[in-house]
Order: C-alpha cells, then structure tokens, then sequence
C-alpha cells in the first residue's frame, strides 16, 4: 500500500487534503494525472450505463437536499456507526473496529488486551496478552486468544479493557450510535429548523426525482437512472488511503422494475453479473474479484438482499461495488411522507392484461464508489519488472499497466533529442495532431529510455518518438508499446489512425 500511496503522491495522482495545514483526515486531492483517471473512470461507466443503453437515463441532483428526504429514507435515525471514546487520549474509535480479548492464564481471567483492526491484529494482541503475563508475573500456560469486537462487549467488560492509546483500562465508554451525515445550516438563520444534510448517498436524489423522470421521459419499466456525485460521510475513522474517506464521489444507478416476485432475483442477478463483467473489461483480473452475499441479518434497513463486489485491496478483501435490491422502501417512504403518488401506471402490463396495472416500482440499485474504484485499478495495474535499457542491461521499471480507456495520457510524443530544431518541429506538429483527439502527453527532457520509463509509471499505453531516420529516411515513427515494450516503425500520416485502432 505504501508503495501505491508514494507513487500517487509523486506523480501527482492524490494528495493529501489541506496538506500545506498538516492535511486534513479523510480528505483527498485529485492531483493533474488523477483527475484525468478519475474522469476517465466516470466517462467509461456513464458511457456503459447510460450512453450505450436504452433503458437507462442520467441525473445530476442537488448535493443538499430537503432535510425531510433523510427522515423519509431512514438516514436521520438510523445511519450511524458505533463508537467508543477513551477519555484519557480523546481518541474515538469505530466500536466494530476495536477487538478484545480476556487473557486467561490456566484458566484464571488476568487482565484484557485490545488492538484496532488490521491486518496482523491477531498477533499483536498475543504479543499484548504475553507482555501483561510477563508484567503480573504469571505462570502457567496462556490460553488462546478468542478477539471479539466492542460491540460485543458486555457492559461489565467496557471498565476492564484497555484504550488502545493509552494500554490501560477505564477510560473507554460504552458503545454509542453516531450519525455519519454532516449538518449544515441553510438560510440566514441558524436555528434547528435550518439544519441539513449533505448527502450520503446519491441515491436519495435519483428517488425524490422519480416522478419528474417519469412524467417528462419515456421511460417505461424496467428502466434506470443513473447519477454520479459527490456524497459525503462523517466516518468515525478513516482509513486506508482513498478506500474510507469523508468526502467521496458516487456512481450509482438505481433499476426500477415491477414487483412480481420473480422479477427482482432475475434483475438483481442481472446486475451483479454486469457489474463483475464491467470491472473485467476495464482491466480488474477476475481473481481479484470475488462476490459476498450479505447474510439476512447483516442486511441494510432498506434490503431484500445485497452482494458486494469484492476486491484485493493491498490491506485485504474488501467491498468494491454494492448490488442492494431496495424494495419498494424508498419510494414508499417518500410517497408516505411527501404525500404525492409514487405509482407507476405500467401500460403494457395493461395491454397484456397482467395485475397489478399501478404499483410502486422496486428497485435494484448498483452502488459503486469512484474513489475506491480509483484505488481497486491501480492495485491491479501496479507491476515492476525488468526491461532491458539501452545497453541492453536488464533495468529495473515500474509499470501501470492500466486499461488505455482509463490511462491519464494515452500516448506520450518525444523529438529524439530536444536541441534539434528539425526533430522538436515535426514531433510537435504531430503531438498536435494526436492532442486534438486524444490526452497526449510531450516530452523532451533526458534520455528516451527514461522518459519511456516516466510514462510506464503513469500507464500512457504509447510510447512514440520522432528520430534522425523520420526526417532523413522515412517519415515514420518508433511506436512502442509499454506492456510488451515492443517497438513497431508505423508512417507518420498513419499514426492517427493506427491508434485509433487500438484506443477506440
Ligand atoms: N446507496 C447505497 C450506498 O450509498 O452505499
């Protein structure tokens, strides 16, 4: 993960929010080359959802919201979190995120130890529970470890188990619920009946504007509305990079269908496969991809039934993308608090004489997070080698073999060497060609081997130089390829249209 996180920040991919103030926790910056990622990301699932299909539409709502939206919806009471505060460090912890164990010595309680989740948290526990063995002076034999959660706690255990900050135990509270959506005040005056809400998901926007889409498009069911924004969640403890943060952008669709019974396995089915064949074609392996269907009682408060999508994320597997089937909740709960009409009036149910003919659509609603997206393609992309160098020694490189649909720049043009007028004039001109068209990128400082290797690390697909032979010889071109790093002589009039070919 370190590694990733230093290439972002060296090649100006993400950057830490505020960083000149000491940064700012859970927020990121986009740098130049991820903010073209990021675009190419939204491009090529708006283009999949909604430009290449007939029954999906597009949405850009509000960011605030009415505030009784999140009342309707069941945010307002109850999307919380669990946290525990210590009150000796002032840390705040995720209670799901804080494990514990009783450290037994031949079967005698002797103390608690604590750790907050992460990879390798098992041994540093058993590390935690010999040290406090050692200190009491025990012997015996210690028993196994059995880590719980602090949810899992019983109110007699909370004064026993140690802070995680300070090693010592008394200072954590209970577990208590904490709403994850940030308030803001709207209007000149800041009283309580002018606070509101940024929206945690975007989904809320897509439901309060179901009729609009219907009364003013032909849609008929099964149809879909598909929305990306910005959502925002007042996470307890962010973490893993751009994985948990405060501020995030969405991409989310939800798919209204009829509430036959039978429909909404077929629907949700059909999602989850799109969804996996999605990642696929924009270059996630299929190993790095697995499904988890969420257990009854783990269910949100609105599901039939949720599979994520999950991803090996360099810190473990992890959720990428959520398939929740929503019901009829939402649109019943904004019918019953907005009092308008959420019924869809299904003519070709009508027309094949099939009841009911007006019902309140269900919903099957893919869920992605740009960000973690962002993260899960460049995991996937990472690779060092070794390529040979121009002494034909084998050298070391970092390559990003990302996806050209998804790559910052899809090719790089280099005159051979940048004090030649004639050599910098018929690149440039040809940079300008292939800009027009394309996110190129131009470069002329150092050796051509390492400005092939700058943009192997920042995954431009295309490599192309203009050499002595273009101008004295044969008005071609070196295209090489930053995979294979094979290189192929192609006429400079033909450059164009010879990476058209391979970029679409
Ligand atoms: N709309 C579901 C989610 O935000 O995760």
């Amino acid at each position: 993960m370190e590694t990733l996180v230093t290439l972002c920040k060296r090649r100006g991919f993400v950057f830490q929010s505020s960083e000149i103030y000491g940064g700012y926790a859970g927020f990121f910056d986009f740098g130049p080359l991820g903010a073209e990622l990021k675009r190419n990301l939204k491009a090529a699932w708006w283009d999949d959802m909604v430009h290449r299909r007939d029954d999906i539409v597009g949405l850009d709502s509000s960011i605030i919201m009415h505030p009784s939206i999140w009342k309707a919806s069941g945010h307002v009471d109850g999307f919380a979190d669990p946290m525990v505060d210590c009150k000796a460090s002032k840390k705040r912890y995720r209670a799901d995120q804080l494990f514990f164990a009783p450290v037994v010595v031949d079967g005698e309680t002797i103390g608690y130890v604590s750790v907050e989740e992460k990879g390798g948290m098992e041994a540093e526990a058993a590390e935690k529970a010999a040290d406090l063995k050692r200190k009491l002076a025990r012997q015996g034999e210690l028993a196994p470890l059995v880590l719980r959660d602090y949810t899992e706690a019983n109110p007699e255990e909370y004064a026993l188990i140690p802070s995680p900050a300070t090693g010592k135990p008394g200072s954590l509270t209970a577990p208590r619920q904490f709403n994850l959506m940030f308030e803001t005040k709207v209007g000149p005056l800041a009283d309580a009946a002018a606070t509101a809400y940024l929206r945690p998901e975007t989904a809320q926007g897509i439901f309060q504007n179901y009729k609009n889409v219907v009364d003013t498009g032909r849609v008929k069911i099964p149809f879909g509305i598909a929305q990306i924004g910005k959502a925002f969640r007042n996470e307890i403890t962010p973490r893993n990079f751009v994985f948990r943060s405060r501020e995030f952008e969405q991409m989310e669709m939800e798919y209204f269908i009829d509430p036959d019974e039978e429909t909404w396995p077929r629907a949700y089915r059909y999602w989850i496969d799109w969804c996996m064949d999605w990642l696929k074609s924009i270059g996630i392996p299929g190993e790095m991809l697995s499904e988890d269907v969420h257990p009854q009682e783990k269910l949100s408060h609105y599901s039939k039934g949720t599979t994520d999508i999950m991803f090996a994320f360099p810190f473990g597997v992890q959720e990428l993308w959520g398939i929740a089937c929503r019901g009829d909740f939402d649109l019943t709960q904004h019918q019953k608090h907005s009092g308008k009409s959420m019924e869809f009036f299904d003519e070709t149910r009508k027309q094949a004489g099939k009841e009911p003919f007006r019902y309140v659509p269900h919903v099957v609603e893919p869920a992605l997070g740009v960000d973690r997206l962002f993260l899960a393609v460049l995991t996937a992309a990472y690779r060092e080698d070794e390529v040979p160098n121009e002494k034909g020694q084998p050298e070391k490189r970092v390559v990003l073999s990302l996806h050209p649909r998804l790559a910052p720049y899809k090719a790089a043009v280099f005159p051979l060497l940048k004090n030649k007028p004639e050599l910098v004039e018929k690149a440039r001109a040809l940079y300008e060609q292939l800009r027009r068209r394309w996110s190129v990128d131009w470069d002329v400082a150092g050796a051509i081997g390492r400005r092939y290797r700058r943009q192997d690390e920042i995954g431009t697909p295309f490599g192309i130089t203009v050499d002595f032979d273009t101008i004295e010889k044969d008005n071609a071109v070196t295209i090489r390829d930053r995979d294979t790093t094979e290189q192929v002589r192609v006429p400079l009039d033909g450059v164009e249209a010879w990476l058209a070919g391979r970029l679409g």
